[in-house]
């Protein structure tokens, strides 16, 4: 029998197409036989003259081309014996250093024990939930929540219990109900999978006062908490609040973390902040020898100046605020210009998305086509709940287009809103 490997890109895919195959569904594990579709991802929309409010993806002209050039001929140039060899799971010394001196410039004091380099935050969320989550162990997440992890959850056959969010972050009082429902019910949720500072796909941060009480839900009913930090960086408006993890060090926190926004997605460099006891664990699952050791010593030695381990990433850091804070300020004034009556949207401090609600009456998924022909694409609320919901709210992103690409986005978009879809 022929197995056809061909992958549809391939030029050989079309002549293999009709050979036999084995029969696929049969030999599926049931997490993905049973996983339905994969959820839609970010990258819809890229048809020509389509403006892709899709996408949350970093600024394409923000990425430090020339910086990194000179870094990556630095790392060949002095360090290829290491950079191109397997390197160490947890991620090398060059960038380990780095991740203490960059977190104790935020006040969080951690040691080589407390950190994971991963393949991107992506890696870092697989790892976590596959320390604690069995199939049909019960987890709590947002509503909405990130389409990454949903899928993790679901590879990982989680049963998810969703909590509501809303525009001071997670609702810690739906939180206790949904812990002593489950309680009540018999059933102990091992993890909270939480994005409490500039949400994804919401864009709000969840309130000072709220954030010690997660804490202490998480010790009183005996969870983990995932708190997911790919965005405080990116604050470009009102004050930064402490972590999670920094209220609870070596506590019930892991908190996962990326360079994807503030350096390059391309680079696939993430790490998890952990309470030191786990990290063996957490290394016993990561079966990769290394992740990328060529991208960590880059990444190492373009973030370091003269002055400090992050002087140069620091700089940059401050460039992107003010770049992205240009970019939700053209799409928050283009939704005041152009918005009709009975829509609502959030007001982003940082991070890369506001979460529009449309009128009563109106369902985003299905004015989908509409705004296509009209020449403008999003994400529909509906794509980040577990469970279903959000059938009135969408996703734009601001991250990734120039400010008027964005305000004619939006632009085409209200005009389909106004016209009803
Ligand atoms: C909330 C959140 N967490 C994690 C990630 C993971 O990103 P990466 O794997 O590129 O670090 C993303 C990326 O979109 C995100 O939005």
């Amino acid at each position: 029998m022929t197995v056809a490997s061909g992958h549809a890109d391939r030029p050989d895919a079309a002549s293999r197409a009709g050979d036999a195959h084995p029969d696929y569904a049969a030999l599926f594990a049931r997490r993905v036989a049973e996983a339905g579709p994969p959820l839609m991802r970010a990258g819809a929309g890229g048809a020509a003259g389509v403006i892709p409010l899709t996408y949350g993806f970093p600024d394409p002209g923000s990425f430090p081309v020339a910086d990194l050039i000179e870094a990556s001929r630095a790392v060949l140039a002095g360090n290829a014996a290491n950079a191109l060899q397997y390197g160490p799971i947890a991620g090398p010394v060059s960038m380990l250093n780095l991740l203490v001196a960059k977190l104790a410039g935020e006040g969080i004091s951690v040691t080589h024990d407390n950190l994971v380099v991963t393949s991107g935050g992506s890696q870092g969320i697989d790892l976590v939930t596959h320390l604690v989550i069995n199939p049909g162990d019960t987890m709590l997440v947002e509503a909405p929540t990130f389409i990454g992890a949903l899928q993790t959850f679901r590879n990982a056959e989680a049963n998810l219990l969703e909590v509501p969010i809303d525009e001071h972050g997670l609702d810690v009082v739906a939180l206790e109900n949904v812990l002593l429902k489950a309680r009540a019910d018999g059933v102990r949720p091992k993890l909270l999978y939480t994005i409490p500072t500039f949400h994804n796909p919401a864009g709000v941060t969840l309130a000072a006062e709220r954030r010690p009480r997660v804490i202490e839900l998480a010790r009183e009913y005996g969870f983990l908490i995932l708190e997911d930090d790919a965005y405080s960086e990116l604050r470009f408006a009102g004050e930064p609040l402490p972590s999670l993890y920094s209220l609870d060090p070596e506590g019930c926190v892991i908190q996962v973390r990326t360079f994807s926004k503030i350096l390059a997605a391309g680079l696939r460099l993430g790490y998890l902040v952990t309470p030191a006891p786990l990290l063996s664990r957490l290394l016993q699952l990561k079966v990769d020898v290394g992740t990328s050791p060529f991208g960590n010593h880059v990444a190492a030695t373009y973030a370091a100046d003269a002055a400090s381990l992050t002087g140069r990433l620091d700089t940059h850091i401050l460039e992107l605020r003010a770049i992205y804070r240009e970019r939700r300020d053209a799409m928050l004034g283009a939704l005041t210009e152009y918005a009709p009556d009975g829509v609502t949207w959030t007001v982003p401090e940082g991070g890369f998305f506001t979460w529009l609600t449309l009128p009563e009456g109106m369902d985003a998924a299905k004015i989908g086509p509409a705004a296509q022909a009209a020449g403008v694409s999003f994400i529909p609320g509906v794509s980040y709940f577990a469970g279903g919901g959000g059938a009135r709210n969408l996703r734009l992103a601001f991250s990734y287009l120039p400010p008027d690409q964005l305000v004619e986005g939006v632009r085409r978009l209200m005009s389909v809103v106004s016209g009803g879809g």
